[in-house]
C-alpha cells in the first residue's frame, strides 16, 4: 500500500506514522501516534523518561513491530518491512545504548556498516561524507584500535559514523550526546547541523536541552506515547504543559 491509497498524498513528507501503536504487556508505549517529518528537517524529540521516544525509533527502524497503525517512508508503507530492508531504503538508527562491535577495530566496524548498504544507495558521496565525519570526530587516525578502547564519547561518534556509512536519507539519533562534555556536545551539535545542511533528514532524541537549543528548529514533545506539543523551540519552551510535564515546573 502507498500513501496514495485511501488518503491524500503528502509527497513532501519523508516519514509519516498513522495511529502507530505499540504496547509492552499492559504498558502502551506508543499510543495511536500521528507524526510527520518533512524531507530536510532537523527535528528534536523530547519527553520524560518512559515517554516512548526510543520505542518510536525502534518502530521506525523495524526493531519492534507495531501492534497497530502504519509507517510510511517516501510514501511507501514500510510497517511490515524487516530492519535491513529499511536500511536499504535509507533509514538508519543510532541506538540509545551504543552498539558498536567492541572487539572489532574502528576500520572493521566501518567495513561491517558499509556492507549493509545496498547497491541502490551507492551513487551518493558516501565515502566523502564518511571521511569528513571520521576526521571531525578524530576517528580517522587510529583505524586499527579496537572500539572497546575508545572513550564513551568516541564510541557514540563511531556509531554515528557507522550509521552514515549506510548513506541514510533519514538518520535517527537516540541520545547522541549522553555522557559527553560540553565541548564534545558542541562539536556533535555542529556536526549534526552541518549534516542536515547537506540534505540528511535527522530526528534526534535528547534530554540535554543545551544540545536541543544548539540544533533544533522544530521540536516534538512526547508524553505517554502521544504527541502533546509540536512546533518551533521557542513556542515549545513557552508552552505551559511542556514546562510542567517535562521541564519540571509546578
Ligand atoms: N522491551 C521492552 N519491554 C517492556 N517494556 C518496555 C520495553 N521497551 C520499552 N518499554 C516500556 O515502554 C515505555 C516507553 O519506553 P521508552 O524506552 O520508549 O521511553 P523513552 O522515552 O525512550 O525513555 P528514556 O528517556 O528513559 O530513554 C516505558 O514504560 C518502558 O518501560
Ligand atoms: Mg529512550
Amino acid at each position: 500500500m502507498t500513501e496514495r491509497d485511501g488518503r491524500p498524498q503528502q509527497s513532501e513528507r519523508l516519514l509519516r506514522t498513522v495511529a502507530l501503536t505499540k504496547s509492552f504487556g499492559g504498558i502502551r508505549a506508543i499510543d495511536r501516534l500521528d507524526l510527520g517529518v518533512a524531507r530536510g528537517e532537523l527535528r528534536c524529540l523530547i519527553g520524560p523518561n518512559g515517554a516512548g521516544k526510543s520505542t518510536l525509533f525502534s518502530l521506525i527502524a523495524g526493531i519492534h513491530r507495531a501492534d497497530a497503525g502504519r509507517i510510511f517512508f517516501k510514501g511507501e508503507d514500510i510497517t511490515r518491512l524487516p530492519p535491513f530492508r529499511r536500511v536499504l531504503r535509507g533509514i538508519c538508527l543510532k541506538f540509545q545504548t551504543t552498539r558498536v562491535y567492541r572487539d572489532l577495530s574502528i576500520s572493521q566496524n566501518l567495513l561491517v556498516a558499509l556492507a549493509l548498504r545496498g547497491p541502490e544507495r551507492r551513487d551518493g558521496d558516501t565515502a566523502g561524507r564518511l571521511a569528513w565525519a571520521l576526521a571531525t570526530f578524530g576517528l580517522d587516525r587510529d583505524g586499527d584500535r579496537p572500539a572497546r578502547e575508545l572513550p564513551h564519547s568516541h564510541q557514540q561518534w563511531l556509531e554515528i559514523c557507522l550509521a552514515l556509512a549506510t548513506d541514510p536519507d533519514l538518520l535517527l539519533l537516540d541520545e547522541p550526546t549522553a555522557g559527553m562534555t560540553p565541548d564534545e556536545t558542541a562539536l556533535t551539535a555542529d556536526f549534526v547541523r552541518r549534516l542536515n545542511g547537506q540534505g540528511t533528514t535527522i530526528l534526534v532524541v535528547e534530554h540535554d536541552m543545551t544540545f536541543v537549543r544548539q540544533i533544533a528548529r522544530a521540536v516534538t514533545v512526547l508524553h505517554y506515547g502521544r504527541v502533546i506539543a509540536e512546533g518551533p523551540l521557542a513556542a515549545i519552551e513557552a508552552n505551559k504543559d511542556v514546562r510542567r510535564i517535562y521541564l519540571g515546573e509546578q
